[in-house]
């Protein structure tokens, strides 16, 4: 409550997806089905789960799957999908995300890896980031209260000391040259444009070089408060960033991408 009143008094442009979920979430069970992430579909769930999990199992050579592991706790939801293996989207989403991103901006397990993470959630890529890259460090945005307030609580959690949780009324604190990488998943599609060009202008001002971004859609349209759409497209290469890579989450199968676990684009982006 008090960080909501410190967000609902700054100045800032309206909610329009988050400004109703925010208060669905259950900040007791707040890895269960929500708007963080959908973890089911209508039909034949255990068996998409199934069908990503042998995908993602066959392209995991640091063993990722089994070292990081699931726990089901604040109510996530667990797909026994093989004797002795739970997975939950969390996982797999968290393992494809970063393994796309050790290959595309070639980095090693050791290297020193400052992340800027923009509409972070509950922590969910934090918490596996950190995990992961025993030199990375992340630092989580937000501008919805809850989201803030949850990201703190669970990173505390999982004793993740290289995360660190900033609030949205603290974001001038941030320094140019901080971050080598911003990273936006699922977010920037469930907010207006002009959120979107905040955040843009912020990534531009901090010289952060490079971008990964998953939207919701094939294209970059936003949501606005009166219901319409945006398009964040144009704003990009207005803020400097021009898109170096783009695959599908599931390039390597095309059955994974017709029945795997929400599919979707993965997109690079680098300042000029
Ligand atoms: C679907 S969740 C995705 C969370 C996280 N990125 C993940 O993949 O697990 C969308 C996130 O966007 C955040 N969000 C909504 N409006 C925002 C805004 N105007 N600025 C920053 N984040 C926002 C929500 O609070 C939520 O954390």
């Amino acid at each position: 409550m008090e960080l909501r009143g410190r967000y609902d008094a700054l100045k800032a442009p309206p909610h329009s997806c988050w400004a109703s979920w925010e208060r669905c979430i259950d900040l007791e069970r707040f890895r269960a089905e929500n708007a963080y992430q959908s973890q089911a579909y209508f039909l034949a769930t255990l068996d998409r789960y199934r069908l990503t999990t042998a995908y993602v199992e066959a392209r995991d050579e640091q063993g990722w799957l089994r070292s990081l592991g699931e726990d089901g706790r604040f109510g996530a939801k667990l797909w026994p999908v093989a004797r002795g293996l739970n997975v939950t989207r969390d996982l797999l989403d968290s393992i494809l995300e970063l393994a796309w991103l050790k290959e595309m901006l070639d980095f090693g397990m050791d290297d020193i890896i400052p992340v800027l993470d923009i509409g972070a959630g509950y922590g969910r890529l934090a918490h596996r980031f950190a995990s992961l890259f025993p030199r990375g460090s992340i630092t989580c945005v937000d501008a919805i209260a809850t989201s803030t307030f949850l990201c703190e609580i669970y990173l505390k959690y999982r004793r993740c000391e290289r995360c660190q949780v900033l609030p949205f009324d603290e974001i001038g604190e941030l320094q140019a040259g901080q971050f080598t990488l911003a990273t936006n998943i699922h977010s920037w599609s469930e907010m207006p444009l002009a959120w979107v060009k905040h955040w843009l202008g912020l990534l531009s001002d901090l010289s952060i070089p490079y971008l990964f971004l998953v939207p919701n859609f094939a294209d970059f349209r936003t949501r606005e408060p009166d219901g319409s759409h945006g398009d964040f497209g144009p704003e990009l290469g207005r803020h400097g960033y021009r898109c170096i890579s783009k695959s599908r989450k599931y390039r390597y199968s095309a059955v994974a991408d017709e029945l795997g676990v929400f599919p979707g684009d993965y997109y690079l982006f680098q300042k000029r």
